[in-house]
């Protein structure tokens, strides 16, 4: 299972954008999840309206689904600061 991280120091940078347009095209290959870790929820916001052909959450729900489902493709957004025991949770889902 790749996850693909993309996170910055400055915003504006098209981490958002970015994380949209690949989950887009690993989607169609196989299931993929969007993991929204950056405070501004923009990623959330975006999948609001519904019909996006991929799932996307917040970091705190990303374990429990990773439970539940089996995700082919793993888009991360976050700021730079989100903290080392965080990606460590999400670690352990994904060695399960
Ligand atoms: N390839 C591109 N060409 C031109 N404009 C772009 C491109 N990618 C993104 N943008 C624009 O740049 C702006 C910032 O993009 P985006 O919201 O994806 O960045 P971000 O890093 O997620 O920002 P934030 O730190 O606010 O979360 C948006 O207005 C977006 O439409
Ligand atoms: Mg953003």
């Amino acid at each position: 299972m790749p996850i693909i991280s993309l996170s910055s120091f400055k915003g504006g940078v098209a981490k958002t954008t970015s994380a949209i347009c690949l989950a887009s095209l690993f989607c169609e290959d196989g299931t993929t999840l969007v993991i929204d870790a950056d405070p501004n929820r923009s990623a959330t916001t975006w999948a609001k309206p519904g019909g996006l052909p991929f799932q996307v959450c917040g970091e705190k729900e990303a374990a429990k689904l990773m439970r539940s489902q089996k995700f082919e493709y793993i888009i991360f957004v976050s700021p730079q600061n989100f903290g080392v025991g965080n990606y460590s949770g999400i670690q352990d889902q994904r060695n399960r």
